[in-house]
């Protein structure tokens, strides 16, 4: 691990990790730092330092860089931009009610492409019919993310992460880990998502969020509402899609994987999940729920954007042409609702080009053919069998007729 401290920005480089796996050079190399408040303002929030972590990841011709705050709901900006470019925060004006202007890289024209999502509320939920879903009978409340008191964050520079907690209630947690990765592959853990050169892996854990108190809810279940935004709909407007496999074998149970991706050209970007949340810490199939996902709603009108997020700050309203909102819910039927264990982790994938797609691996394709494969050389060979003896009869009875 490098440090390098210099104009009083504590700059870390996460190559190392990805070095000792891969055991070859990055494709691209990652850095994190928690960017510098340097005005008073700043001692109003916790330890003088608001979450804003600048996580970039610098490859041979260009650089990916993600904006993780929770200054205002919790958001990440992708940002694709020419080598030299220099983020800059105008920190007065960020704090100041995340106004538009305050977060840009320099120079302007250094931006290839960006967009970003966003996490905009929680919604408690009476499932009175068990069924996992979100029904307009439902009684609901909701809670604005961005009004939660967010902890100050932590950075963890071996794997090149960042987590902010937010607090809700007296011991409920809203967790949620961004982390870079400079090379592409998979993660060791469930769902062992597929990760790129280009992406990010962000981990939402709600734990003890239940609120009794002010909902008497006995059917509870949580489910979360996300914003994405683009600046160009040439290509096309936000879509979503579900691409299914017949094979399980790196998250078992699960055959689906799910695309928003924000078209643009040559390349847009994508938020990709599988519909498997887990209902404890240690993430097994045993603790796997399913994740259910709602309408995307693309029109602008019906779309609640934040107040303040670092979305605001860094995209002017009339440059958001693609918009997109969905809505996600845990759990499933006769799971014995979020009370059974307080506990709910779900992760997604945020990235730059087109979503990895699942790949039918060989051995698949070997157990596929085989256990086909027999039963089809039975019924070919059976069949010919039944068909050469019934040929031979026939021609035995007509000899016979003749
Ligand atoms: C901010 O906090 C630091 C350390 O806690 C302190 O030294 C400094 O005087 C404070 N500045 C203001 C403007 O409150
Ligand atoms: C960078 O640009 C050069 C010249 O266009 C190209 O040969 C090379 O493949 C590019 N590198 C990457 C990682 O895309
Ligand atoms: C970016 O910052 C570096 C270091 O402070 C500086 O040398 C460079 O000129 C800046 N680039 C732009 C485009 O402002
Ligand atoms: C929640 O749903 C259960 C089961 O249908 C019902 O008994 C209970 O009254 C509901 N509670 C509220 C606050 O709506
Ligand atoms: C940082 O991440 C590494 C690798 O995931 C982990 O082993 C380590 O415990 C983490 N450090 C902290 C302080 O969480
Ligand atoms: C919060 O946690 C403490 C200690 O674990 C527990 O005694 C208390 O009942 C919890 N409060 C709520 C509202 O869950
Ligand atoms: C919750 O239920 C308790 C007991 O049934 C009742 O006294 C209380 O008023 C209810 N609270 C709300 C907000 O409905
Ligand atoms: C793109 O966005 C503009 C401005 O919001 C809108 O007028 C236009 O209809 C959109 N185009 C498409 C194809 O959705
Ligand atoms: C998400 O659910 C809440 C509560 O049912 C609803 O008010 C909101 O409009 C939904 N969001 C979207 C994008 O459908
Ligand atoms: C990553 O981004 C670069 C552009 O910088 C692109 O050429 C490459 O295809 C992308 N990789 C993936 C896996 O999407």
């Amino acid at each position: 691990m490098a440090f390098r401290v210099g104009m009083d920005v504590p700059i870390v480089f996460c190559t190392i990790l990805t070095l000792l796996v891969k055991g070859f050079v990055a494709d691209r190399e990652l850095e994190i730092i928690n960017k510098k408040c340097d005005i008073p303002k700043c001692n109003q929030t916790h330890d003088g330092q608001p979450n804003l972590v600048h996580i970039k990841g610098t490859g041979e011709n260009d650089t990916i860089h993600y904006l993780w705050s929770s200054i205002g709901a919790p958001a990440v900006i992708l940002a694709r931009t020419t080598l030299g470019a220099n983020l800059t925060v105008n920190w007065k004006d960020l704090l100041d009610g995340t106004k538009t202007g305050s977060l840009s890289f320099q120079p302007p024209e250094s931006v290839l492409y960006s967009s970003a999502l966003m996490f905009t509320k929680l919604i408690e939920y009476n499932d009175t019919s068990d069924d996992g879903t979100i029904q307009s009978k439902d009684a609901r409340m909701m809670t604005e993310l961005e009004s939660l008191t967010w902890q100050k964050g932590t950075i963890n520079s071996t794997d090149c992460s960042a987590v902010l907690l937010g607090k809700l209630g007296d011991n409920g947690t809203i967790s949620m880990k961004l982390t870079g990765f400079g090379k592409g592959g998979r993660l060791t853990t469930l769902p062992h998502l597929q990760y790129t050169e280009n992406s990010t892996q962000l981990d939402v854990t709600m734990q003890n969020v239940m609120n009794m108190i002010y909902t008497n809810y006995t059917n509870a279940r949580f489910a979360l509402e996300m914003v994405v935004v683009g600046r160009d709909n040439k290509s096309g407007t936000v879509n979503i899609k579900e691409d299914t496999s017949i094979d399980d074998q790196y998250t078992p149970g699960t055959f689906s994987t799910l695309n928003v991706r924000l078209p643009d050209s040559p390349l847009g970007s994508y938020v990709q999940w599988k519909p498997v949340s887990y209902v404890k810490k240690g993430r097994t199939m045993e603790n796997a729920r399913h994740v259910y996902e709602y309408k995307l709603e693309t029109t602008r009108e019906n779309i609640d954007m934040p107040q303040t997020s670092i979305v605001r700050a860094f995209f002017s309203p009339k440059e958001i042409e693609q918009i997109g909102a969905l809505n996600v819910s845990f759990g499933i039927t006769k799971d014995g609702f979020y009370k059974k264990t307080n506990y709910v982790s779900w992760s997604i994938a945020i990235g730059y080009g087109d979503p990895p797609e699942e790949y039918i691996s060989l051995t698949v394709y070997i157990v596929i053919s085989v256990g086909l494969g027999i039963p089809l050389l039975i019924v070919v060979f059976g069949g010919t069998g039944v068909c050469i003896s019934k040929h031979k009869e026939k021609k035995r009875k007509s000899l016979q007729s003749n």
